[in-house]
């Protein structure tokens, strides 16, 4: 099947459409950024389209020449900060509408968007308890405010139009190479394993943690999947504070310098305790242990620096 893959250069992109390629997917890739990293060893894969997806003509032409079957928009303002409202705006929520939009003109069977675990805002408004995708959404920043707002005009166009839009809301992403978002989780790691010193401001920040692989086939799945059976899914992962992530850390590499500024952190944390039973109830999804994944990073980073793997 065609599927256009919108934003797929970045960090979760190319994960992604590495599993579309292995099931068969014939993937077209449209972005702003024509891609370094890890799509460099796809380029030979996938037809690759310069567009911007602020531009409805941009999208519409790529829906258009591609005649996708399955679309998903992952480009957004990831870590753009709070400091260029009009611009995130742009990139963030008329940049999601164009992709309903032109979904819907096209007749695109199934468009997959990236919600955020960040709709949910601080854990404290839950208590200790897991968070559903059911429970009011307290997000207020501007990141969560767009992806509240993406959910809302997604089940504008379901309810309007009868289209198939599924959002998923992914944990804090974990893995070598994340650049922008939530990264104090991956300096650690990946710091570690270079043999830095890394030093952190709150020793009980929690972070709910999924590998990239790992949310890479969860958007695999409810792409392809025929007919999913909601709109929203969390994506869950495993809640762990920095202290303890750096404790996994310490198994593998016993003289990582790893230290904090304090110890507390726990209650001023995001959302971190979050039931992704939908998920796992209706496509069979269980991640790998987070001490699996954690060794795996260290290696990855170890292997590209020439250092002896753990
Ligand atoms: N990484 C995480 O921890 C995380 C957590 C929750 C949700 N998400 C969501 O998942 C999605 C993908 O995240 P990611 O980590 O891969 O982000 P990323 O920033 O690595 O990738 C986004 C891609 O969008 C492209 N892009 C930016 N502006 C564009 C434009 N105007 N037109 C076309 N393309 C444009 C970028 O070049 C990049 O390739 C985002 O919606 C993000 O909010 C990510």
């Amino acid at each position: 099947m065609p599927t256009l893959v919108i934003g797929g250069t970045g960090f979760i992109g190319p994960r992604l459409i590495k599993r579309l390629l292995a099931a068969g997917e014939t993937v077209t890739c449209m972005d702003v950024n024509l891609g370094t990293g890890p799509f460099t060893s796809l380029s030979d894969k996938v037809r690759v389209i310069r567009g911007d997806v602020t531009h409805f003509e941009d999208v519409m032409r790529a829906v258009l020449e591609v005649k996708p079957d399955r679309l998903i928009n992952l480009a957004y303002g990831i870590g753009a900060g709070e400091g260029n409202p009009h611009q995130v705006f742009r990139l963030d929520v008329l940049g999601m509408d164009n992709c309903f939009e032109a979904a819907r003109l096209g007749g695109v069977t199934r468009v997959v968007y990236a919600s955020s675990l960040a709709v949910s805002g601080q854990q404290s408004h839950f208590g200790e308890r897991l968070v559903t995708e059911d429970d009011p959404l307290h997000g207020t920043s501007q990141y969560a405010v767009h992806k509240i707002f993406n959910e809302f005009q997604a089940r504008k166009y379901v309810k309007n139009y009868g289209m198939s839009i599924i959002g998923v809301r992914p944990a804090n992403v974990t893995g070598p190479d994340k650049m922008r978002g939530s990264t104090d989780h991956v300096q650690l790691i990946t710091g570690a394993a270079r043999g830095e010193a890394v030093h952190l401001p709150k020793k009980g920040q929690m972070r709910l943690l999924i590998h990239v692989d790992d949310i890479a086939g969860v958007f695999a799945r409810v792409l392809l999947a025929d007919a999913p059976r909601h709109d929203i899914y969390n994506s869950g992962g495993v809640a762990v504070s920095l202290g303890e992530l750096a404790d996994l850390v310490r198994e593998f590499l016993p003289d990582a310098k790893i230290t904090f500024e304090q110890e507390g952190g726990r209650e001023e944390s995001g959302n971190y305790l979050v039931d992704n039973s939908r998920l796992r109830k209706e496509f069979g999804i269980e991640y790998p242990p987070l001490r699996a994944r954690v060794r795996e990073i260290i290696n990855d980073v170890r292997r590209q620096e020439g250092l002896p793997l753990c």
